[in-house]
């Protein structure tokens, strides 16, 4: 497929996609969400792919959120489709099976960061400042922002981003633990790349069963989930990738995973 609103590239087991709509700071339209979801799947479908990292082009934003243009005049039933939507999307990338880094370049405000949040990883740029500010137009989060975040932070933390809309800075996001990391604007790029290899280069099955496992034991009992890392860890076991990672323990050498 021919992509007009993002940039997808190919290139070294790392599929980068790219909101491409920097006129405006890269908010969601429904075609630009439609692109990132067409763009998800042919990542997943390929096997070359081994890790997804969702940026913004330009420097100011990785994603303003919602299209707000969009909302004049929007009616309940509308709004319930957007939500939907955005819900789709922030499930693509939650729900795919290889790791997801979100690499925010700048801006990442309601709709932009709740997909951040949807991401397995967040790395932010020292200049990027985040905010659920939906309430500073008469809304609330709608893609998942009252829930991940919650999920993230703990529900006073939550509340008080949610209800104030602030907008905070790279370090207070890492502090908080909304990212996990915080890089030189002028290193922002190659960390996020340094990073992505370093994950690519991990047992591909070992890292699909882990981001199922905490993903689905964090709505779970801690008895139920323990008895799903079991048998997940039963299922990495079988793996080709196992037998070579004890061996080239043994063997001093660096293990060469292939995803078997
Ligand atoms: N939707 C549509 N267009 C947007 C946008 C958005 N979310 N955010 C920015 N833009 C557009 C602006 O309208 C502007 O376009 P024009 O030049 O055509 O007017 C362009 O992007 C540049 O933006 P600004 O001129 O506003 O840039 P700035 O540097 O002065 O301010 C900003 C930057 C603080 C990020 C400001 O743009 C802003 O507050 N944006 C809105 C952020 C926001 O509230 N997002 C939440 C959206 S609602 C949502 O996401 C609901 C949900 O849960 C899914």
């Amino acid at each position: 497929m021919e992509f007009k609103l993002i940039i997808y590239e190919k290139a070294e087991g790392i599929a980068t996609i790219t909101l491409n709509r920097p006129e405006a700071l890269n908010a969601f339209s429904k075609e630009l969400v439609a692109e990132v979801l067409q763009a998800v799947e042919e990542a997943r479908a390929d096997e070359n792919v081994r890790v997804v990292i969702l940026t913004g082009a330009g420097e100011k934003a990785f994603s303003a959120g919602a299209d707000i243009k969009a909302m004049i005049g929007m009616t309940a039933l509308k709004a319930r489709e957007l939500s939907l939507m955005g819900e789709k999307l922030c499930l693509a990338f939650e729900n795919l099976e290889k790791p997801v880094v979100a690499a925010i370049n700048g801006y990442a405000l309601g709709g932009g960061m709740e997909v951040s949040m949807s991401c397995d990883i967040r790395i932010a740029s020292e200049s990027a400042k985040m905010g659920q500010t939906e309430v500073n137009i008469g809304l609330i989060p709608g893609w998942g922002g009252t829930q991940r975040l919650t999920r993230l932070v703990g529900p006073a933390k939550a509340k008080e981003l949610v209800f104030s809309g602030k907008i905070i800075d790279a370090k207070t996001a890492e502090q908080l633990g909304i990212v996990n990391m915080v890089a030189p604007a002028d290193k922002f790029r190659e960390n996020v790349r340094q990073f992505a290899l370093d994950l690519a280069a991990k047992a591909p099955v070992a890292l699909k069963v882990a981001k199922a496992l905490i993903n689905k034991g964090a709505d779970m009992s801690l008895d139920s989930a323990l008895e799903l890392e079991r048998e997940g860890f039963g299922v990495v076991a079988s793996t080709e990738d196992l037998q070579e990672g004890v061996k080239a323990f043994t063997e001093k050498r660096k293990a060469t995973f292939k995803g078997k």
